[in-house]
């Protein structure tokens, strides 16, 4: 174990007052009119293809979509974290101008220095690498801003591109975490990865053969 003390990470009452950028997106806050925009893709038998990968069920309705942006823009690192929309910055998504195609989001964990991330996409948009630019730049922002010395994600061992992401940052698969939560009423199984300050793949195009491997051990 090192001897080095761990990171604090930002002060429970840090402020989530930041717009991030990527290459290809934009990463602000959701309002009301997002709330609506963003249902369809994570309400019913629609939605599942995103809320069957997720820890949340979906919401109920669109009211509880913008409550929970609510939040995120005035609140706290603790306890909720912060979360944030994506958006194309470019104008190259036809159909897309200034929606929301999806959401991202860096919670704090039990430990100060150690934060988890969740995020989804809007179905039509998977296959682009958009998540990963947006993963890239969360992580850098909770390494450089929040001062976190370790970033995880979960996901279900079903998940394949779920599983497929994260590794293209730079995140190592740490195990499984068997009956580790309730998904739907049952117990579930979730993979579970991690990301340490040296390791994140800044600006990283997309996965090498060599990380497709590491993410397998
Ligand atoms: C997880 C999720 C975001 C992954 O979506 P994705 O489109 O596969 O991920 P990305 O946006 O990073 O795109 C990567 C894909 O785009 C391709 N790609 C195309 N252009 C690219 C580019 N310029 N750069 C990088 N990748 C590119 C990659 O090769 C990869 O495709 P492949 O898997 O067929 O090889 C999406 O499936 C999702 O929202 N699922 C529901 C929620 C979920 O599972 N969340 C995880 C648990 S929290």
């Amino acid at each position: 174990m090192s001897a080095a003390a761990p990171p604090p990470g930002p002060p429970p009452d840090a402020r989530n007052a930041t717009t991030l950028a990527t290459r290809r997106l934009e990463l602000s806050f959701g309002t009301p009119a997002d709330a609506a925009l963003l249902f369809p893709y994570v309400h019913g038998e629609a939605g599942r293809a995103v809320t069957d990968t997720l820890l949340w069920d979906g919401p109920a309705g669109v009211d509880e979509i913008a409550a929970f942006f609510r939040l995120h823009t005035e609140g706290t690192w603790v306890p909720h974290g912060f979360h944030w929309l994506l958006r194309d910055r470019t104008g190259a998504l036809a159909g897309y101008a200034g929606a929301p195609l999806g959401s991202i989001g860096v919670r704090p964990t039990d430990v100060p220095h150690r934060c988890d991330v969740g995020y989804w996409l809007a179905p039509p948009l998977w296959g682009r690498g958009l998540m990963t630019e947006a993963l890239g730049a969360v992580c850098a922002h909770a390494f450089d801003a929040l001062d976190m010395a370790k970033v995880e994600a979960t996901v279900f061992p079903e998940n394949t591109r779920g599983l497929a992401l994260p590794p293209r940052v730079g995140f190592r698969r740490e195990g499984l975490l068997r009956a580790h939560c309730v998904k739907r009423g049952r117990l579930q199984d979730v993979v579970l990865f991690g990301l340490l300050r040296d390791e994140l793949l800044r600006d990283a195009p997309g996965p090498t053969r060599a990380q497709r491997g590491r993410a397998r051990q």
